[in-house]
């Protein structure tokens, strides 16, 4: 399973590539605009500074809504740097775009994807990764993770490349099911990514190696 951040904040995204689990970053308009990244020029160097943090594929999402302006911004998008993934939202010309650049060998993800039929469109159109919002459904009493669960089923009875990429992973235990399910890769809060370190079984047994050691030495 892939893990990528969810996040334009070089220091999360730093953190989470020295933790050495990182293969990935996720980014959206309102992601930028949270670290005050504005302007097209500002917004593309950032870009540049994301994939010179990490080693994994980087998604940038075009703003323009129309096949031309998609096909325009993405190409920019790509010639950034190699580690680009073009970021296409799940409309009509957002999968046009998909299959132009898929069939141009340019990497991309398909975003803001609720249902199992918009993850059966981006993959015949030869998405990269698809990305379903899990989260987002959870917060309208919409279980996300049986979109995951139904989308796995379709993909494997069909042998699509597309990955699966769980995004709006709010919290640890989405990570773990997703996992369970059998997610290619999650993208989440460095928070959600950090919880998995936790048990306080460790931190007993850890405390307790230390003291025994202090006794014999
Ligand atoms: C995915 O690529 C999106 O950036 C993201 O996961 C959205 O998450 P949210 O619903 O927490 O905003």
């Amino acid at each position: 399973m892939k893990f990528f951040i969810d996040t334009a904040n070089l220091d999360q995204i730093r953190e989470a590539q020295a933790l050495g689990v990182l293969d990935g970053v996720t980014t959206n308009p309102s992601l930028m605009a949270k670290e005050g990244i504005t302007g097209k020029n500002n917004i593309l160097k950032h870009y540049v500074d994301i994939c010179n943090i990490v080693e994994g594929d980087v998604s940038a999402e075009v703003i323009a809504t129309d096949f031309e302006g998609m096909i325009k911004e993405g190409e920019e998008l790509a010639e950034l740097h190699p580690q680009i993934v073009v970021k296409l939202p799940m409309i009509a010309d957002g999968i046009k775009a998909c299959k132009y650049f898929s069939d141009k060998g340019i990497k991309t993800n398909v975003t803001l994807v609720f249902s199992a039929g918009q993850a059966l469109l981006a993959a015949k159109a030869g998405a990269t990764y698809m990305s379903p919002f899990i989260g987002r459904l959870d917060d309208i009493s919409t279980d996300g993770l049986d979109l995951i669960s139904e989308i796995r089923l379709i993909y494997d009875n069909y042998g699509f490349e597309t990955q699966i990429l769980a995004a709006s992973v709010r919290h640890t235990m989405h990570i773990m099911n997703c996992a369970k399910i059998g997610a290619d890769v999650m993208t989440g809060p460095l928070s959600a990514i950090k919880g998995l370190l936790k048990h306080p079984l460790t931190d007993i047994g850890l405390a307790q190696f230390l003291t025994d050691y202090k006794k014999g030495n």
